[in-house]
């Protein structure tokens, strides 16, 4: 029977009726792709798992509660053989063969008259891997071939060198903490895609070395800016690059809109009439406290986190915190940019109310190889800073949750 090799083909499923018998396992994980493609679908069995059934109670699929009869594939274009009873499934696969209907079957891959190839999609394309014959049928290598080969278009180390798929304009893409697996797949496709990277000091740093060479990668740090501000430059360099049409990213470290200037980019490129994306990233402020076993909140101890921007010390008058009211919040409070200014900021939120001894974490270089962790308390931090050397960036975690951890120091 399986002697030729299947002949591959895409079916076009909107509106036609598929035939699902069984509510198992195998159909929970069929299900998803035959409801996407949009078929009108008739789950006939006894029983189904919770999830099926959570998918007939959405209306997403008709469920007749009872065994396979004769006729139920009569109408059916497609049909998925899955029950846990033998006999039904060979009776149901010779209706199927009368009917001429294709079908897949769970328990005997043999008597099927069509496979289910190991899927996966990519920005507009969907990857199927077929094994040739159903003798050498081994799932496992045709989903590590479907995965090795998705997971190459996604992060663009798999890319077809003609067909490149570009994304014109900008990408201010959010990079995560530094550590670079921590960005997103789609910002790392977007940077394999990128004729021009302008990066910030922070962020996964060590992804820009991978780059091919004929990739430009401008410092943001050192772009000219004469007589613009160092904004206004960055947004110049961005504009003339992507006016020049060539891919441009903007890798800025954690996420692009926490304290990360990602809608003036967005505003100025708007402007310009640049089109531009944002990909959002794994901020910081969670994650580098996460990555020094603290977790921003704690069932019991911790019902809210707030973020704050620590670069301006509390008197200062273009501070726009309400440092008194954060002094009464019972919450974790996560400080951004607040190295040179904690000592100052600890000895406000003490002196509207915050206990002295509140448990204090300074994690410098989160993420990365270089992390370190200091613990104080508010009354301790100002000089623990300065004897402990820390230096930015580090993320300042004030509040309970910093003693939950297994372990207190690292
Ligand atoms: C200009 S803000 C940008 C924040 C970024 N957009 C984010 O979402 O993480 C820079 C500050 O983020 C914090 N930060 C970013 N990456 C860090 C890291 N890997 N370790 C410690 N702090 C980090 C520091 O407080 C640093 O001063």
């Amino acid at each position: 029977m399986a002697e030729n090799p299947a002949y591959p083909v895409g079916l076009r499923l909107t509106g036609r009726k598929v035939v699902v018998l069984g509510g198992g396992q195998v159909a929970q994980r069929r299900l998803p792709a035959l409801i996407a493609a949009g078929a009108d679908i008739l789950l006939v069995s006894p029983e189904a798992t919770p999830s099926v059934e959570a998918m007939a109670d959405a209306g997403e699929i008709t469920w007749e509660r009872r065994p396979y009869a004769t006729g139920d594939l009569a109408d059916a274009w497609y049909a998925l053989i899955a029950t846990s009873d033998t006999e039904a499934n060979t009776a149901a696969s010779a209706e199927a063969e009368t009917h001429r209907v294709w079908c897949v079957r769970s328990d005997d891959a043999d008597q099927a008259t069509a496979w289910t190839p190991a899927t996966g999609h990519s920005e507009g394309v969907t990857v199927a891997v077929l094994t040739t014959d159903a003798r050498g049928r081994d799932p496992r290598h045709t989903a590590a071939i479907r995965d090795a080969v998705v997971e190459g278009l996604r992060d663009g180390t798999l890319v077809a060198p003609h067909h490149r798929t570009r994304t014109a304009g900008v990408a201010l893409v959010g990079g995560g903490p530094g550590d670079p697996d921590l960005i997103t797949v789609r910002g790392r496709r977007l940077l394999a895609e990128a004729d021009v990277v302008i990066a910030d000091r922070l962020g996964p740093r060590d992804l820009l070395a991978e780059l091919p060479p004929h990739v430009e990668v401008i410092d943001a740090a050192k772009i000219p800016y004469g007589r613009f501000m160092a904004q206004e430059a960055i947004n110049n360099a961005l504009i003339e690059h992507a006016k020049q049409g060539k891919a441009v990213v903007r890798l800025k470290g954690g996420d692009p809109y926490v304290f990360g200037r990602g809608m003036e980019e967005l505003h100025a490129l708007a402007e310009a009439g640049i089109p531009c994306t944002v990909v959002p990233g794994i901020s910081s402020s969670i994650s580098v406290p996460g990555a020094a076993g603290i977790p921003v909140t704690h069932r019991g101890v911790a019902h809210e986190f707030t973020v704050v921007s620590g670069h301006v010390a509390p008197d200062d008058e273009r501070s726009l915190v309400d440092w008194p009211s954060l002094a009464k919040l019972t919450g974790t409070l996560v400080i951004l940019m607040g190295v040179d200014k904690i000592g100052k900021i600890a000895e406000t939120l003490v002196a509207h109310g915050k206990p002295a001894d509140t448990p204090v974490a300074l994690v410098q270089e989160g993420t990365t190889a270089a992390q370190r962790r200091v613990d104080a308390t508010l009354a301790t931090v100002g000089e623990t800073v300065v004897r402990e050397d820390v230096k930015p960036p580090a993320v300042i975690v004030i509040g309970a949750v910093v003693g939950v951890g297994p372990q207190t120091s690292a």
